[in-house]
């Protein structure tokens, strides 16, 4: 299978929307990528509902949410009727991540879990059946444009044993300071889905640079 790439909006111009999205929907890009921040879980806020029901008509391709707030049951409903298929809750942000991952899958989407820098691989090992995709944050979320991570290497093996072993087809996604100088390796390592921001938007020609990782 192929690596597939989510270019972050969230290092998109916002003051050309529309044009940054319709760019995607030309490119080779497999999903996009939405980062939703409540100032509390992150020292950061991104943007809201009324903003991603205009990506949501906008975009082409499938809508993959990454919710960096505090208690993300509250959301999950508006998100599914918003067009997410693909929605990430954070492992840190959830008191019961069992029956909040059941009730994204109640509603037809795939369930993300998004796991922080410091946190361990192995906090996923009783839920990890049930999850599609594990989100491993390569930078502290809040902010584009951070530097990678380098201990995310060590993860990703230690995820792709786990996924091997119990034989199931959870995907592993890398977010944060995603590049053409690490995507290999990230590859080579197990992930199956790059998550990149200002490697695709802050560049001279996005579509290009969607296709360098494209093909690793
Ligand atoms: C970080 C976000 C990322 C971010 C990635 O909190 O979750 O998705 O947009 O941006 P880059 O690729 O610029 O690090
Ligand atoms: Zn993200």
């Amino acid at each position: 299978m192929s690596v597939k790439i989510a270019p972050s909006i969230l290092a998109a111009d916002f003051g050309n929307l529309e044009r940054d999205i319709k760019l995607i929907n030309d490119s080779n890009a497999d999903w996009l990528h939405l980062d939703i921040m409540d100032g509390i879980f992150v020292p950061n806020i991104s943007f809201g509902m009324p903003i991603v029901e205009t990506i949501s008509k906008l975009s082409t391709k499938q809508l993959d949410v990454h919710l960096m707030i505090i208690d993300p049951d509250r959301y999950i409903e508006t998100f599914s009727k918003l067009g997410s298929k693909i929605l990430t809750v954070h492992y840190e942000a959830c008191s019961h991540l069992h029956r909040s991952i059941q009730k994204i899958k109640d509603l037809g989407m795939k369930a993300g879990v998004a796991l922080n820098p410091h946190s361990n691989i192995n906090l996923l090992i009783d839920i990890i059946e049930d999850i599609d995709l594990v989100c491993l944050m390569s930078v502290n979320p809040g902010f584009g444009g951070q530097t990678f991570i380098e201990n995310t290497y060590k993860k990703i093996s230690q995820l792709r044993e786990i996924i091997e072993n119990k034989n199931i087809s959870c995907l592993i996604e890398i977010d944060g300071g995603v590049n053409d100088i690490n995507a290999n390796k990230l590859i080579s390592y197990g992930a199956n889905v790059l998550v990149a921001g200002n490697y695709i938007f802050k560049s001279e020609n996005p579509k290009i640079n969607i296709d360098k990782l494209k093909e690793f």
